[in-house]
């Protein structure tokens, strides 16, 4: 199963606003967390649901010729081994220093970055994928990481974006100190317009609370924003 809010966190702990102000607090927690975590993630196999929507993804990139992919939120390059080893020219970046050290070793170009300010330039790539990392972002970040997604890849390019979501909005903090922004459906998807148009959504793993996973695919959009 993807990373996320299992029923168990989401019952047992309540939510929480977590004010903007506290940003830098917020990605301070977040890449301690993850700079922890990223060896033991290295050895969690990929679950089904991902392992096909990669399989997919790449499918669809051959038919359309991409040659390039960046990952944001690279993580320990369980996705960007696939990726890469799929024959695409593949760079990954990510918060956490230990997630790059760890991409490295498994030979995939990697570089550490946020979401929000990507060290590349513009039209540099023709696709992106992004799974279970935008979430993270507190306030109007998401809509500064599409923005980037927009500059970097190229006009008519491709974007794949997963996130944990909810049937409300909300923002709450994790007992482990990561902070969540979900959104609902109709909200992730008039976020995601800005980048391009959704040409196909979907959402798995629905927990008893309204949890679940949202899934797109988008179209970079060809016209100024
Ligand atoms: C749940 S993990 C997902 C990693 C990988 N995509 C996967 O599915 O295994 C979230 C990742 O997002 C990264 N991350 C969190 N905030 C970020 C930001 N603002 N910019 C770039 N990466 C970020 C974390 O360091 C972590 O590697």
């Amino acid at each position: 199963m993807l990373e996320g809010p299992g029923r168990a966190s989401l019952t047992e702990f309540p939510r929480e606003t977590y004010p903007e102000r506290m940003s830098s607090d917020v990605s301070a927690q977040l890449q301690q967390f993850y700079d922890a975590e990223m060896r033991d993630r290295a050895s969690r196999p990929l679950g089904d649901e991902r392992t096909d929507r990669v399989t997919a993804f790449l499918a669809h990139c051959r038919e359309r010729g991409i040659r390039s992919v960046l990952e944001v939120g690279c993580g320990a390059g369980r996705d960007g081994t696939l990726i890469a080893d799929g024959g695409f020219e593949y760079v990954g970046v990510d918060a956490s220093r230990e997630a790059v050290t760890v991409c490295r070793e498994l030979g995939l170009v990697a570089a550490q970055g946020s979401a929000t300010a990507l060290p590349f330039e513009a039209d540099r790539f023709d696709a992106a994928w992004s799974m279970s990392t935008l979430m993270h972002l507190p306030g109007n970040a998401l809509a500064r990481a599409l923005a980037e997604l927009r500059r970097v890849v190229r006009p008519g390019g491709l974007v794949e974006i997963g996130v944990w979501g909810h049937t409300s909005n909300r923002e709450w903090v994790k007992p482990d100190g990561r902070f969540f922004k979900h959104r609902s459906d109709d909200e992730l998807r008039g976020e995601l317009a800005n980048l391009g148009e959704v040409v196909d959504f979907a959402t798995w793993d629905w927990f008893d609370d309204g949890g679940h996973y949202q899934w797109a695919r988008v179209e970079v959009a060809t016209t100024t924003a």
